[in-house]
């Protein structure tokens, strides 16, 4: 099996919607939101404020990472999204997506990257796998998402 991780082509655009279609964490809303970002990093390229790398296992797309310089920032990074495929979890695909896009940030001269996500216990594993990489939770809003859903932002710093 031999993984790689390269920027998003069209070509993976099937098999990515099928992988945000069928992953249970994710509302509609979100897939729908989840593909808009794609379709405009693929036909602006980064110039979108959108960065896209696929993770191919055996040529086969089973994840991606969507990140970006914040706006309005002088060096902070967002990451927007991250998902591997279901069936291929819980192999490091998650954490070499996670790796690239933070050397690429670096490479940037990138101080930090932000990543905002759920309190929900259906989260719990996405949780684990942010602190397992070095995120700390700095900020919280009650609420946020709905009545009892705060929204958690977690953040990396790197040292200059
Ligand atoms: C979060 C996600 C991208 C991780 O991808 P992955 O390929 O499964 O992650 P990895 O195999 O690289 O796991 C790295 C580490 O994360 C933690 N982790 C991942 N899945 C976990 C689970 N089910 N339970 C506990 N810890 C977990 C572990 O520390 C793991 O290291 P280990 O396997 O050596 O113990 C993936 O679970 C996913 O797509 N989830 C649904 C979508 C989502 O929540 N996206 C983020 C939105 S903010």
């Amino acid at each position: 099996l031999t993984l790689k991780i390269r920027p998003m082509t069209g070509g993976d655009m099937a098999k990515i919607t099928e992988i945000l279609e069928a992953t249970p964490e994710f509302t509609r809303e979100e897939v729908a939101v989840a593909l808009e970002l794609i379709d405009i990093y693929l036909e602006r390229g980064t110039g979108s404020g959108y960065h896209i790398l696929t993770a191919a296992l055996d040529y086969e797309p089973a994840g991606y990472v969507c990140y970006g310089p914040t706006p309005m920032t002088a060096g902070t990074w967002d990451i927007y999204w991250i998902a591997v495929d279901g069936t291929k979890q819980r192999r490091g695909i998650g954490r070499a997506l996670l790796t690239a896009a933070e050397e690429k940030v670096k490479k940037a001269s990138g101080r930090m990257v932000l990543i905002e996500t759920s309190s929900k216990d259906s989260y719990e594993k996405t949780r684990a796998f942010y602190r397992d990489r070095e995120y700390g939770v700095i900020a919280r809003i009650p609420d946020f998402y709905s009545p009892g859903d705060d929204k958690l932002v977690l953040r990396k710093i790197f040292e200059g």
